[in-house]
């Protein structure tokens, strides 16, 4: 049985088809990388996979059971996690504070019932993500690049069992990514599955067992990285863009 799985998923927004019948399948422990143009529709499959969204059509299965419309708080606690293109870190808190968050909000069966072992945790993923001695600092304060760490330690404290990254390596500088491709390796090695939406090709090349790729909302592509980037369609969606 895959993790997490989408039958037929359609999402539309007024007269915009964003997703049109996508079927996918995540196994477990997989990086699976999801590519596409601009505009191809990759956020709006994060949304509806975590509950921002409900599919307008379709199905999300995760572990065998349909979670299709549930709440984003319901799906962060059965073991699904995410960070965002647009980097949502809160501001007037600070990066313990941040991740805390996590801990608290995060998955069931592994949240914390008390602030020490909440605080233990959450000091475990700033140091997973070599940023504890930022720990006090006000996340306003911080880069690009130390804000996208936050929001990977804020979404691993709610100890997932998936996760979700988009576009993590964007705005980051080549030694910044380099670093990112480590860390994403070390959290797949935690046993914990990911979905990466990422416009580095090099990184999702070497990172990803399997890629998706979807234009105009649908689903044009599907398999082994080599094969899927001498795909003519492939070419054709990103040479047309
Ligand atoms: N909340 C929304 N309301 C209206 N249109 C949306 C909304 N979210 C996404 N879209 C549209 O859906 C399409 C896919 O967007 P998106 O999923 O952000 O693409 P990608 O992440 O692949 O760049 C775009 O045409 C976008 O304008
Ligand atoms: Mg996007």
């Amino acid at each position: 049985m895959p993790l997490l799985e989408g039958k037929r998923i359609t999402r539309t927004f007024g007269g915009v088809e964003a997703l049109l019948r996508i079927d996918f399948k995540i196994q477990e422990d997989e990086i699976l990388g999801l590519i596409g143009p601009n505009g191809a529709g990759k956020t709006t499959l994060f949304n509806v996979i975590t509950g921002v969204y409900p599919p307008t059509e379709g199905q999300v299965i995760y572990k065998g059971e349909d979670i299709s419309g549930y709440k984003p708080d319901r799906i962060s606690s059965l073991g699904i996690a995410r960070t965002y293109q647009l980097v949502r870190t809160f501001r007037g808190l600070s990066v313990l504070e941040n991740v805390l968050l996590g801990a608290f909000y995060g998955s069931e069966i592994s949240r914390p019932n008390n602030n020490a072992l909440a605080l233990q945790q959450a000091g475990e993923d700033l140091d997973f993500l070599r940023i504890l001695e930022l720990a006090d600092d006000p996340v306003e304060n911080l880069t690009m690049g130390a804000r996208k760490k936050v929001e990977i330690a804020r979404a691993l404290a709610t100890r997932p069992k998936i996760l979700l990254l988009d576009e993590v390596m964007a705005g980051l500088n080549p030694t910044e990514i380099e670093e990112m491709i480590g860390i994403i390796q070390k959290i797949r090695e935690r046993g914990i599955t990911v979905v990466l939406i990422e416009h580095h090709m090099q990184a999702v090349m070497n990172l990803s067992d399997r890629i998706v790729v979807i234009h105009y909302g649908q689903k044009i592509a599907e398999g082994a990285p080599e094969d899927v980037v001498n795909n003519p369609k492939v070419i054709e969606a990103y040479l047309g863009d």
